[in-house]
């Protein structure tokens, strides 16, 4: 599917991620500057951060251990925030654009 990122520096990224990859290791291996991954997407560190821009259909609920983990994200958590790490490449995904929140000096 495609995945557009708007990285924390500004510029926008559109990659093919095949279906049931994280858009944590997907953003990781297409190099999206602030996507860190520290924990490998096991729900520990809050460096897969992104407010969700754009989607085709609403994503699933977030769980509760995601909510908690977003509350020690770098950047605040927004209305739209997720962990990337959570987020599975869906057919119905397709064209979902993700931005990097920044952290306000
Ligand atoms: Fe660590 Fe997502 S990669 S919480």
């Amino acid at each position: 599917i495609s995945v557009t990122w708007i990285g924390s520096d500004g510029n926008r990224t559109t990659a093919d991620v095949p279906l049931g990859h994280s858009l944590m290791e997907a953003a990781v291996y297409n190099s999206i500057p602030g996507v860190i991954g520290d924990c490998g997407g096991a729900l520990a560190c809050a460096t897969c951060h992104v407010v969700v821009e754009e989607t085709p259909v609403p994503l699933e609920e977030k769980s509760g251990t995601e909510a908690d983990m977003l509350d020690f994200a770098e950047a605040p958590a927004e209305p739209s925030s997720r962990l990337s790490c959570q987020i599975r490449a869906a057919r119905e995904l397709d064209g979902i654009v993700l931005r990097v929140p920044t952290v306000s000096a």
